[in-house]
């Protein structure tokens, strides 16, 4: 039988609900498969430091590095931020855990399901017959990394901060191959988001997917820049198809995204490195929310974006590309059948509002 070792990083806020859903899920997959999933859990962000002092104990990165994957939840939230900032969560156990495994490449599949057209807050002809968006988003450089990064207080009593946009061509060159190689396999079609008109960066960012797309004649490429690219996601969704950006421009783009599918509680995200030479990759996946404080411990998040990221895991990191398939088509039809978390809720005919554990039980019913 196939034997599989993923580090588990629940994490804060709603990332322990959601992912007690996603391993039950897998539980249900390995059964059904004959397939073995050993859970390794780790203390990770707001948990880590409750726990042990630190948002990212040596223990977790050993953890992930002896793992074939890491499923990760969500980390931060208020009881964290007033720590200085390269102890809080996000900056000190996300990130660090990004840029340790190298995981430049983001995707990020935004997906409104026909039967989920009435939670869209868009036009309801402007999402029908198929809003299907990938996200290509780069994940470790740009501002999150770029040095200088500081906080100063002048002579003169005032504060300078300093946030360093950096990236190298090769760094844009890597991504620019992983959008057009997704491309080839979708609707062929990539669309780039910069500020060319505006930033050096974007200017190199621009020139380099121009040059990369010759390798690419079968897909188009288009530019848009960020601010426009903001506005036609909301008055064309159905125009894009895959969209690639840089960090910061990815991370804003991703949750309009997310909320034109519906809700940001849907949108599952695969965080990649260089391929393994198997076609494989190690990887970390995770919701793109975060650990919605709002509704953390009422039992009532959306979890299906973890069991979708959960799916992601499968294909790219284990190359279960059946199992993958059989959990989306679960959670499709959990959703065809109108169960909704609150988030998803619309009050349309035919649908029900449900809690977390009830759309975790009813995608293993549906496997
Ligand atoms: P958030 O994504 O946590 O929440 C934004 C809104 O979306 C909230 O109304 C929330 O209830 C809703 N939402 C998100 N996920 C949901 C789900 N699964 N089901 C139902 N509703 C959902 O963003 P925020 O409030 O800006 O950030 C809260 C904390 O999460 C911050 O500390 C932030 O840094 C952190 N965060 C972490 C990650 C991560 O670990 N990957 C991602 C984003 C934000
Ligand atoms: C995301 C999150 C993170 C990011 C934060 C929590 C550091 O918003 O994964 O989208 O900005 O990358
Ligand atoms: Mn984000």
């Amino acid at each position: 039988s196939r034997k599989y070792t993923l580090a588990v990083l629940p994490g804060d806020g709603i990332g322990p609900e959601v992912m007690a859903e996603a391993l039950k899920v897998l539980d249900a997959v390995a059964a059904r498969s004959g397939i073995e999933f050993t859970y390794n859990h780790q203390l990770v962000g707001g948990a880590a430091i409750d726990a042990v002092g630190k948002a990212l104990p040596a223990e977790t990165v050993a953890a992930c590095e002896a793992s074939d994957a890491i499923l990760f939840g969500s980390v931060g939230g208020p009881k964290w931020e007033k720590l200085p900032p390269n102890e809080q969560p996000e900056r000190g156990a996300l990130l660090p855990l990004r840029k340790h495994f190298g995981l430049f490449a983001n995707l990020r599949p935004g997906i409104c399901y026909p039967a989920l057209t009435s939670s869209s807050p868009i036009r309801p002809d402007l999402v029908e017959g198929g809003f299907d968006v990938l996200c290509v988003r780069e994940l470790t450089g740009g501002m999150y990394f770029g040095q200088p990064k500081s906080r100063t207080t002048l002579p003169d009593g005032d504060i300078e901060v300093i946030d360093t946009m950096v990236y190298k061509k090769s760094e844009i060159v890597r991504i620019a191959h992983v959008a057009f190689k997704a491309a080839q396999l979708r609707r062929k079609h990539v669309t780039s988001v910069d500020k060319a008109n505006v930033l050096t960066n974007s200017v190199l960012w621009r020139e380099t997917m121009v040059e990369v797309a010759k390798e690419y004649p079968d897909v188009t490429l288009a530019h848009l820049y960020v601010d426009n690219a903001a506005m036609q996601l909301i008055k064309a969704p159905r125009s894009f198809d895959v969209l690639v950006t840089e960090n910061l421009f990815g991370d804003i783009l991703s949750d309009e995204m997310a909320m034109i599918a519906g809700s940001l509680g849907m949108l599952a995200s695969a965080s990649l490195g260089k391929p393994k030479g198997d076609g494989l990759y190690f990887g970390l996946f995770e919701p793109s929310g975060g650990t919605a404080p709002d509704i953390a411990g009422m039992g009532i998040a959306n979890p299906i974006a973890q069991i979708l990221s959960s799916a992601l895991l499968l294909r790219f990191a284990l190359g279960l590309e059946k199992e993958a398939a059989s959990i989306e088509s679960a959670v499709k039809k959990v959703i065809d059948d109108g169960l909704r978390t609150g988030d998803i809720f619309s009050g349309a005919p035919g649908t029900r509002k449900v809690n977390t554990k009830e759309i975790g039980e009813a995608v293993i019913a549906a496997l």
